[in-house]
């Protein structure tokens, strides 16, 4: 069963400026609560209940306000801060100690899910014993994402950042569960050309 749980709450949320040059992307309202909160009850559906937050160096302040240790929702919140958006993979570089050599998911604390029979698809997510599961969803137009290619037993074949030609309309979602062996995978990676930890050496 995996246990525990990265969400990465960090970025600089470019897009949304001006509203993210003095609030995090992450805690922006929609509807009525801090975005954060959707991907972290997307975590307590999964019944993973040990959470590292990764925020922004400086922003620790106001998201220990929304949320501090977890105690009135029955969970672990611990938190790590991020010098500088490196990449995905620098959650477990950050969060390697937190992980200590045990299985663990990933969200972006910017992912919003929704969907039929969600509950039960996110716990049987968490029986991973080995290898990596990634959340896909049917796009209209895949060449806007980061796209996998899968066989009919639902085994990734294929990764392709925002594809000119078509190779699947399935689009990487920002919600993965991975065995212990992320962190040593992490540390094989290097800053590609726009400086994200996404090339190997
Ligand atoms: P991105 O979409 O790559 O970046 P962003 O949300 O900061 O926005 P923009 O591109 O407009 O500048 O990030 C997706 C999510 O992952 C978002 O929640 C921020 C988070 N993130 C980090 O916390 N650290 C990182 O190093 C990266 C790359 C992303």
């Amino acid at each position: 069963m995996i246990k525990k749980a990265i969400i990465l709450a960090g970025g600089k949320g470019t897009r949304m400026s001006p509203l993210t040059k003095a609030v995090n992307k992450q805690l922006l309202p929609i509807y009525d609560k801090p975005l954060i909160f959707y991907p972290l009850s997307i975590l307590m559906l999964s019944k993973i209940k040990d959470i590292l937050i990764i925020v922004n160096k400086g922003q620790l302040n106001q998201y220990q306000k929304i949320l501090p240790n977890g105690d009135n929702l029955g969970i672990k919140i611990t938190y790590k801060e991020q010098i500088h958006p490196k990449g995905l993979p620098d959650a477990f570089l950050i969060g390697e100690k937190f992980i200590n050599n045990q299985n663990v998911a990933l969200i972006l604390g910017d992912n919003f899910f929704y969907g039929q029979n969600l509950s039960s698809k996110l716990l049987e997510c968490t029986k991973l014993k080995k290898g990596a599961k990634v959340i896909l969803h049917k796009v209209i137009k895949p060449e806007l994402y980061g796209v996998a290619k899968v066989n009919k037993t639902g085994i990734i074949k294929l990764l392709k950042e925002k594809p000119r030609n078509f190779i699947s309309d399935l689009a990487i979602t920002g919600l993965y569960f991975f065995d212990k062996k992320v962190v040593e995978y992490a540390k094989k990676l290097k800053p590609s050309k726009r400086k994200e930890l996404e090339k190997l050496v």
